[in-house]
């Protein structure tokens, strides 16, 4: 196996709103990320991974106000329930935390004034929608009325869904404040942008360089012939999240805080684990000695491969080696939506089914691409069934019955097929290029068709008959430490998708965490305990309460 030198990464997924539920659509791009830094720590690469708490701006605000809670105390909950979620998925952050913290507020206050040393930041009057009821400027989410071009009525107030138009809502026809239900007025006031125009050249020099997926690229081109516009990052108040210093009234736009808190976060591993410094991540140099890789949903792109690469430019900071752009979730076919009701949160999946079923269904669904996937549920229970139950574990609950009853728990000295357990050997590298390559469904094919052929070993040596002669002891338990060692090798392929599962069968084996390079050798003369099952059919009594879910929202 090519042993490449050590790595040092960090992988970083988007940070969660904290005001609402964990949901299956986050659980695509945190199993993704999951699936791929526990992969590269098998590989023996350091990798790290960032997520965390995103705390501020008005829905949070809003959000709040309506429970009737004030927003510190909304968003510590949730922090502290996603992360619990997060836990129950074997989702492994070694940072977890809010951005409302002190060292976010510092760093985003370091930051801004490296902007402004840099004359990054520019003053301009702007007319925005004002809800005189509500006393607040109203984000475009919050006004909803006709639109200007396509008169298609109830649209958003930043785009149409019908025509496509983008427009700003003062343009709107019959606008309407979704927070008060009143008619918004135009008001102006002062905002900050950051000159995200001064950064084109660089921005298109870092595209060039940089492996980003062909539809990114693609989407990067086509804002850069749209033209540049410079961006708001200041937000009036009433509004929750940073003030800006020596401003009165003024506060950073969630969207600068948010991704520093990436950097933040990192912080705060730092403080208690000396084998990382944020420099050695994040300095200018960095990108020579370190990996950074943002995974993240097609919807904050423009966030990812706009904005936060020159504000980092700006203030002094590496870039990023690459952004992993995703596709969104899709259930049965339908977008999910709280709106429409088809939303089903971490919390539900988890009061019914098996985390790792999940685990294997995103990874056998996913690619490098950013197409969406399905999640369909007659899909999920066959896949799950027929691969994980039918195919891998079968293998070992096949064999070690028999390890113990003919050879007292232990396996044989040496294999009778060594060219089969060659080929699974030999397999790692197109897998692990596989994983490296985020081409996961091709993973999940190529490790399934391994276990194929594992199953079709057994079938054919059949140890059930032979245990009906005497005197095949020896010959039994050599098929079946055959089959235990494919068994074994398939278990170190699927570590990074099933950790938990993986812990198990390492403690049935008897044996070290398995890391990948143990592939290429088999355990042998080795003792092992008895069977315990790994994973469980997932049975209609399971899976219907979550499909009917679903069904109920259309009623
Ligand atoms: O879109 C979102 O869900 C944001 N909370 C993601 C923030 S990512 C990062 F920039 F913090
Ligand atoms: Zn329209």
């Amino acid at each position: 196996m090519k042993t490449a030198s050590k790595r040092r990464i960090v992988v970083t997924t988007a940070l969660i709103y904290a005001n609402g539920d964990l949901h299956l659509g986050h659980l695509v791009e945190t199993i993704q990320a999951d699936i791929w830094a526990r992969f590269q720590r098998m590989r023996g690469h350091e990798c790290w991974t960032i997520s965390g708490s995103d705390a501020h701006g008005t829905p949070i605000m809003l959000s709040a106000e309506k429970a009737g809670i004030k927003p510190e105390d909304l968003i510590q909950q949730k922090e502290k329930e996603h992360e619990a979620d997060f836990k129950a998925f074997d989702i492994h952050f070694d940072s977890f935390c809010t951005t409302h913290s002190a060292d976010n507020s510092a760093l985003t206050e370091a930051i801004y004034a490296k902007l402004n040393a840099k004359n990054d930041i520019e003053t301009r009057t702007i007319a925005q929608a004002y809800d005189t009821v509500k006393e607040m400027f109203l984000p475009d989410r919050y006004i909803k009325g006709e639109c200007p071009r396509c008169h298609t009525k109830d649209q958003y107030g930043d785009s149409c869904e019908h025509c496509g138009a983008t427009y700003s809502p003062l343009e709107m026809i019959n606008p309407i404040s979704t927070v008060s239900q009143t008619k918004p007025m135009e008001k102006c006031s002062e905002h900050y942008f950051f000159k995200l125009t001064k950064y084109e050249s660089i921005l298109k020099n870092w595209l060039d360089k940089t492996p980003l997926q062909p539809e990114i690229k693609n989407k990067l081109q086509e804002w850069f012939e749209g033209g540049l516009k410079d961006w708001d990052i200041s937000r009036d108040a009433p509004y929750f999240g940073f003030e800006i210093p020596g401003k009165k009234d003024k506060y950073f736009y969630v969207w600068l805080d948010a991704p520093i808190g990436y950097i933040a976060n990192l912080g705060d591993l730092a403080k208690h684990n000396l084998a990382v410094t944020v420099e050695d991540f994040f300095s200018k140099d960095a990108s020579d000695k370190t990996e950074l890789y943002h995974f993240i949903g097609k919807d904050i792109m423009y966030f990812h491969v706009l904005f936060w690469p020159a504000i980092l430019v700006s203030a002094g900071y590496r870039l990023p080696t690459n952004v992993y752009v995703h596709g969104f979730l899709t259930i049965n076919g339908e977008k999910m939506s709280k709106s429409r009701g088809t939303f089903i949160s971490a919390k539900s999946y988890l009061a019914h089914l098996d985390p790792a079923y999940l685990r294997y269904y995103f990874f056998a669904k996913l690619s490098n691409n950013v197409a969406d996937i399905d999640l369909n549920w007659v899909d999920f229970q066959q896949r799950v069934n027929a691969d994980l139950v039918g195919k891998v574990v079968n293998i070992a609950s096949r064999c070690t019955g028999f390890i113990h009853k003919y050879a007292n728990g232990r396996l044989a000295p040496c294999l009778p097929e060594q060219d089969l357990y060659q080929l699974f050997a030999r397999s790692n590298s197109e897998i692990a290029q596989f994983f490296e390559e985020r081409e996961f469904s091709q993973a999940a094919r190529a490790i399934m068709h391994l276990a194929d052929l594992a199953n079709q070993y057994i079938d054919s040596k059949k140890p059930w008959s032979l245990a009906k002669e005497s005197g095949q002891e020896a010959l039994i338990q050599a098929i079946c430490t055959q089959g235990l060692n494919l068994f074994r090798v398939l278990m170190i392929y699927l570590k990074p998708v099933l950790p938990a599962m993986a812990t198990a069968v390492e403690t049935f084996l008897q044996i070290n965490p398995l890391v990948w390079e143990d592939c290429n050798k088999p355990l042998l003369s080795h003792s092992i305990a008895p069977f315990t099952p790994l994973m469980q059919r997932i049975q209609n009594e399971d899976i219907n309460p979550l499909i009917s879910q679903q069904g109920d929202h259309h009623s």
